[in-house]
């Protein structure tokens, strides 16, 4: 059996000077269950990664779906390396800035100018007070998950510290539900300034709804804003407004950007990007140029590798296999799979003698134990090999068996050897 010692007492030794242990909560105790979990690396290579107590893993998390072409990717690292050599960042902006910039708006459709923030948060954010500016509006629709300020999180469960008054401008509406969505906005017409959404995460969206959510936004005055934080560079190089060919107002950037460098963008139409200048959307970091070569270099892989084409058919590969494995075992009312190939869901349901919660957490036991860093959803980069896949799909089923057990057959407490996580806050 795995040892995870060396990462509890990293853990134990980090919660005392760092609360939850972590700078962010999906890699926390909250999300991977203690004592048959690992909380700390030392390093990764392409698709594996280390733990502190050496033990190996085929990653399928990718730091968040952020590393999309592999950890360490040599033209990444180099181009890094060479930026390195040269500085940082400088007491004036540098020419990389708008080599980018230039690299995006060619190939991104709603492209027309770029403003750079370093978390998806802040691109979101900026994406959001632009349309505030632009429209002189001030209430938002969302839908999905857009990040930790206060103008999103403020609408979720994990809203304290947030004023109501911010919070009471914010509205969650269904994916793939016009009619809410219509509603909502006839409610308070033209007060709305965005509607903003993850174009896809893990349902599909129906035929027409992208379309029709632009529609109705534009009747009610509204700019659309996609949020590519994870679709972007990864469903199609022009994002998932070119995979379903619908085009927003504005479009937010982040993970894909810069295969795990921490540089994210919004970028839209130039009469409202124009706006930028008007509102306050500034730090120091913002033109840091390690990032930005990385960005450059991984835009320039896109172009001239076939990484979504291999992502999309390397994860159908993994879904269909899934789904194959999912009717032989006979688990269909526990579990599905879904999403798009390149990040995809291995979705869990409650059932009469198991939560959701407690089967997820005997399945990440087994999948740890078994060398795979996965919390149910496949995020695939350009590393993973065909053989990765096909060892994901031996050790789902050798664990599918055991989930069975768990979930339909009362043994979860002989199975699991760790208490159940809690549902104490899901992003979707
Ligand atoms: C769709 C989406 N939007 C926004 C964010 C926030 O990005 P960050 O955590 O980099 O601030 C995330 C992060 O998971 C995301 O998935």
């Amino acid at each position: 059996m795995r040892s995870f010692e060396k990462s509890q007492a990293y853990l134990a030794r980090a919660e005392r000077t760092i609360p939850l242990g972590s700078q962010t909560f999906s890699k926390s105790r909250t999300q991977f269950p203690y004592g048959v979990a690992p909380f700390f690396v030392t390093h990764a290579q392409g698709s594996r990664i280390w733990d502190v107590d050496g033990n190996e893993y085929i990653d399928f998390i990718n730091s968040l779906a952020s590393v999309t072409l592999g950890y360490q990717d040599p033209d990444v690292t180099a181009a890094v390396r060479q930026q390195l050599e040269q500085g940082v960042i400088f007491s004036l902006s540098h020419t990389i800035e708008a080599e980018v910039a230039e690299a995006i708006c060619a190939m991104v459709p709603c492209a027309e100018m770029v403003r750079f923030g370093k978390n998806g948060s802040d691109a979101t954010s900026g994406a959001v007070r632009l349309a505030r500016a632009y429209t002189g509006k001030d209430r938002v629709a969302v839908c999905g998950y857009h990040g930790w300020q206060d103008w999103y999180i403020g609408s979720t469960a994990r809203h304290r510290g947030v004023p109501k008054a911010i919070r009471d401008l914010t509205h969650p509406f269904p994916f793939n539900d016009l009619t809410a969505l219509r509603s909502l906005l006839e409610a308070r017409r033209d007060e709305f300034a965005a509607v903003i959404l993850e174009p896809m995460n893990s349902a599909e969206p129906a035929p027409g709804f992208l379309a029709g959510v632009k529609t109705l936004a534009h009747e009610h005055g509204a700019l659309l804003i996609f949020d590519e934080t994870i679709t972007g560079f990864r469903y199609a190089n022009g994002g998932a407004q070119e995979f379903f060919g619908v085009t927003p107002d504005l479009a937010t950037f982040g993970k894909g950007l810069a295969n795990g460098f921490p540089v994210s963008a919004v970028a839209g139409r130039r009469e409202i990007m124009q706006l930028m200048e008007e509102i306050f959307f500034s730090f120091t970091f913002g033109g840091e140029a390690l990032s930005l070569a990385a960005a450059r270099a991984t835009l320039a892989k896109l172009r001239a590798q076939p990484v979504v084409a291999q992502l999309a058919a390397r994860g159908e590969r993994l879904k269909s296999g899934i789904k194959e494995r999912i009717a032989r075992h006979g688990l269909q009312e526990l579990l599905s799979i879904n999403g798009h190939p390149s990040w995809s869901f291995l979705a869990i349901a409650d059932v009469p003698r198991a939560t959701s919660w407690t089967t997820k957490t005997l399945l990440m036991q087994e999948l740890f134990e078994r060398g795979i860093l996965s919390f149910g959803t496949h995020n695939m980069s350009y590393a993973h090999s065909e053989a990765d896949v096909e060892r994901l799909l031996d050790v789902y089923d050798e664990i599918f068996p055991l989930l069975r057990q768990g979930a339909f057959e009362g043994r979860m407490p002989q199975l699991l050897r760790c208490k159940p996580l809690e549902p104490l806050f899901k992003l979707r």
